[in-house]
């Protein structure tokens, strides 16, 4: 009797120890993503392979006032996400799904809210673990998905120099394994996104401004004088001077727009790519790795690849502005380093790295 209760132990150990062999090698992840404009589900395997990848965008309700209306934001995610996450999950079985991972921060405190309290519901009606994810370290997973629009994308060596350039914040973070980070530089004041936004405003190109400036550069010469702040002896970075000098200069008049465009974009890519690539030589980091929003900038990833000394990676457009995708690619990983959030897990709008 006593026997056959021990091999019955053992058979049920067996038994859940073939479950996690089979779930280590193909473990499915469903990641949720409400930070900020996009409300965005996807489902990925071993943090790497994409099985689906929805996002809802909401730009074109935010273009009509010039910039995200936060309270308009919360609601159209509320309005969005079951839709949203259905779809990500038509062609998965939801027995497939091994845990699920969430943006807890940083972003507009109403937009996680929606994000984070489905999650928690979804992880609790299926007995999942739930996993709450950092926005900005979720950005900088966009490098492992598999592309193959992204060259040797996925094969990130470490310790690399992170790049991550969004609407709300620019930081130089040196990499040196999973979940180990160290913050070299961030901005002093405007994020590279929101420079980019503001600058578009000014030059009457609307909202996202960063496609807009791209757009509008590609026609024009940078020919104008704008400044450069280059902060000596400081990984930080600082736009809000530069676009205080494009709005001086469009204010006098008689300026082409795609040649301010062009002139402006030049600025903010001449000083990213300049400072980076003296951080990672400083650092001595075997690859930089680009991310968030205004990677999405051509010239900004062609002068990245024109001067750096070590190789750069950079996700695919669709990758490096906000997506789900990324969000579970890094849940993937503290999953597998046996992390988890409680129930208790909170959004932190104002969440940093490094
Ligand atoms: O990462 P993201 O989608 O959202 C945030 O986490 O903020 O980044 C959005 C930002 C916006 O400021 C947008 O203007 C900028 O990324 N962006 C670009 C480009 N596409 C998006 N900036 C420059 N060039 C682009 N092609
Ligand atoms: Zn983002």
């Amino acid at each position: 009797m006593h026997t056959a209760r021990l091999c019955g132990l053992l058979l049920f150990r067996v038994l859940d120890m073939c479950r996690c062999q089979g779930n280590r090698t193909k473990m499915k992840v469903l990641g949720i993503e409400t930070s900020c404009d996009e409300t965005a589900a996807a489902v990925v395997e071993d943090g790497r392979r994409i099985l689906s990848n929805v996002v809802a965008s909401q730009i074109d309700i935010h273009a009509r006032y010039g910039g995200v209306v936060p309270e308009v934001a919360s609601r159209q995610h509320l309005l969005t996400i079951i839709p949203v996450i259905e779809q990500a999950m038509r062609d998965v079985d939801w027995r497939d799904i091994d845990g699920i991972a969430v943006t807890f921060g940083p972003g507009l405190a109403g937009s996680l809210l929606v994000g984070v309290n489905i999650a928690k519901a979804v992880a609790l009606a299926r007995k999942l673990p739930l996993i709450g994810v950092n926005h900005l370290e979720s950005h900088i997973y966009a490098n492992w998905l598999e592309s193959p629009s992204a060259g040797d994308s996925g094969s990130v060596d470490f310790p690399c120099l992170c790049l991550i350039v969004s609407g709300g914040h620019s930081d130089l973070v040196l990499m040196k394994g999973h979940g180990r980070y160290e913050k070299l530089g961030r901005t002093r004041d405007d994020a590279a996104g929101e420079a980019f936004d503001k600058a578009a405003r000014i030059l009457g190109l609307g909202y996202p401004g960063g496609p807009a400036i791209e757009r509008a550069a590609s026609s024009g010469t940078p020919s104008l004088s704008l400044p450069r702040a280059w902060l000596r002896n400081s990984h930080d970075f600082s736009f809000s001077g530069l676009k205080t000098a494009l709005w001086h200069l469009v204010d006098k008049g008689g300026v082409s727009v795609p040649d301010a465009a062009a002139s402006f974009q030049t600025a903010v890519i001449e000083v990213l790519v300049a400072k980076t690539v003296e951080a990672a030589r400083q650092s001595g980091v075997r690859q930089i790795l680009l991310s968030g929003g205004v990677a999405a900038n051509k010239s900004l990833t062609a002068r990245f690849v024109a001067k750096s000394p070590v190789p750069v990676l950079i996700p695919p457009s669709h990758l490096c502005t906000d997506n789900a995708a990324m969000v579970a690619a890094c849940g993937y990983y503290h999953l597998r380093a046996g992390a988890s959030s409680g129930y208790d897990l909170d959004v932190v709008s104002s969440l940093s790295i490094g």
